[in-house]
């Protein structure tokens, strides 16, 4: 009996210690808010503790000048200018040092110029950062249903650093597929950060967030056949939740009646907001980032010569609003004024 007993308890506290001291792990007490009909357990659990370090991480910065819309265009007054020709001179010249805090603060004009003739194309970053300009553009015009009037800058993914914190890459994490003990992973079978630690298929991005794979788990007949849901497409699926849960820090329960997941009409309508994320995440990296891969140097790529992609996380940092709905790009009319064009 005693043997049984500290057998017992030294397993748990053996657990108690490998909790404390690997990452990842949260402890009570937590809040939780029901959030619809009683008995159907929609709650949104949030942990107070890490509240102020989700604010620290998400403020906006301060706005500076504000640039005067007369006066001549930038295409007037510069050589090469090519989707920002119809600012003023002094709105361009604004937006140049605004992107610059946003995207490269440490590195300066730099990063995207020979400062010797600031109309050279040639720097990769330059060519990328005008494609970057046409994408901002389109998602604030083209994803309303989306991101509504809140909207995007450069800031909201780069956040002050030239390559954002939250990209993905194909197949590469959290192991590299293949890789772990000689043993094939098959995508899955490791706790993973981007599936919230589970051991489901870690890259659910390729197929739904640069593919368009129909997200499904339900099968329309007994068995797995073409145009049904295969188990695999089903654990990605769980996959992609997970990731869209841990992405805005929300429960399953934010987008979803806990009494029929697949149910539109019993969904709250942040689900149809999500829709539309998916929509948009796949629209910005087939038109946008994709096309751009040949522009990269190799460094930028990822195992399989991908270059690094947008999913949820990549504006949204932990929060269910980007900067916790700050309406930033209100401050900033002339990223709207990018031609876009394909
Ligand atoms: C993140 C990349 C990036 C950074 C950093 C950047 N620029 Fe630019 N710059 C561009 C792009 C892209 C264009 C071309 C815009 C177009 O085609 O409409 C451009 C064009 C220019 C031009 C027009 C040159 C010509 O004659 O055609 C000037 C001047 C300029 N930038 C100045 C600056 C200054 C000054 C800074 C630093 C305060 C700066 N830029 C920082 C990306 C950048
Ligand atoms: C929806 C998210 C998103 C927005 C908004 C965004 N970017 Fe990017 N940006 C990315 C991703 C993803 C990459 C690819 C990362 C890499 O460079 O490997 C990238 C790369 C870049 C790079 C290349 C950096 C490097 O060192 O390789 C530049 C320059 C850049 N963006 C400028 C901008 C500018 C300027 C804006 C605003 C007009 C902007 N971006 C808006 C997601 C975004
Ligand atoms: C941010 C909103 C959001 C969150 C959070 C979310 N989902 Fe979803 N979920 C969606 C959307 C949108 C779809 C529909 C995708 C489609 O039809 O293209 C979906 C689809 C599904 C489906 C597939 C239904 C079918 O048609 O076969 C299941 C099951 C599901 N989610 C379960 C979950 C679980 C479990 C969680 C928590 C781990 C979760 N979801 C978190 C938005 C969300
Ligand atoms: C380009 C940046 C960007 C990306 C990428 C993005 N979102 Fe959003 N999302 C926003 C913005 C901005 C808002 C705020 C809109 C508003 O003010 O209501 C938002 C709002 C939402 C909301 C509504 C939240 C609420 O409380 O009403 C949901 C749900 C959501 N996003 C889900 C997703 C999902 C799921 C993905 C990935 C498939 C995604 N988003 C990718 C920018 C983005």
């Amino acid at each position: 009996m005693n043997i049984v007993y500290w057998a017992a308890a030294a397993l748990f506290g053996g657990l108690g210690a490998f909790m404390v001291f690997t990452a990842g792990w949260e402890f009570p007490p937590m809040e939780a808010e029901q959030i619809g009909y009683r008995g159907v357990a929609m709650e949104q659990v949030t942990n107070p503790r890490i509240l102020e370090k989700i604010e620290a991480r998400n403020q906006v910065p301060e706005v500076g000048y504000q640039p005067e819309p007369g006066g001549p265009r930038a295409s007037e007054v510069y050589e090469n200018v090519q989707v920002l020709g119809d600012l003023s001179e002094d709105q361009f010249n604004t937006l140049m040092v605004n992107i610059t805090q946003w995207v490269s603060p440490d590195e300066g004009c730099a990063y995207c110029h020979n400062e010797e003739n600031m109309a050279e194309e040639g720097m990769y970053t330059k060519t990328v950062a005008r494609r970057m300009l046409q994408m901002n553009a389109a998602i604030n015009k083209e994803w309303q249903d989306h991101v509504k009037d809140t909207g995007v800058t450069c800031y909201t993914c780069h956040r002050g650093q030239p390559v954002p914190s939250e990209v993905w890459f194909r197949n590469s994490s959290p192991v590299m597929a293949g890789g772990r003990l000689g043993v094939e992973t098959l995508g899955q079978n490791v706790a993973a950060t981007p599936v919230g630690y589970t051991s489901l298929p870690f890259d659910p991005f390729s197929d739904y967030l640069s593919g368009t794979d129909p997200i499904r788990v339900i099968p329309e007949h007994a068995l797995a056949r073409p145009g049904g849901a295969s188990i695999q497409q089903t654990e990605k699926t769980y996959g992609l939740m997970m990731h869209f849960s841990g992405s805005l820090g929300v429960n399953c329960t934010y987008c979803h009646n806990s009494r029929a997941f697949v149910g539109w009409s019993q969904s709250p309508p942040a689900r149809a907001t999500a829709w539309y994320g998916i929509q948009m995440v796949r629209d910005v990296n087939g038109k946008y980032i994709v096309p751009l891969t040949p522009v990269f140097p190799a460094n930028r790529l990822g195992p399989h010569g991908d270059v690094a992609k947008v999913n949820c996380a990549t504006c949204h940092q932990g929060v269910n609003k980007p900067l916790l709905g700050a309406q930033m790009l209100k401050d900033y009319p002339e990223l709207n004024a990018v031609k876009v064009s394909d």
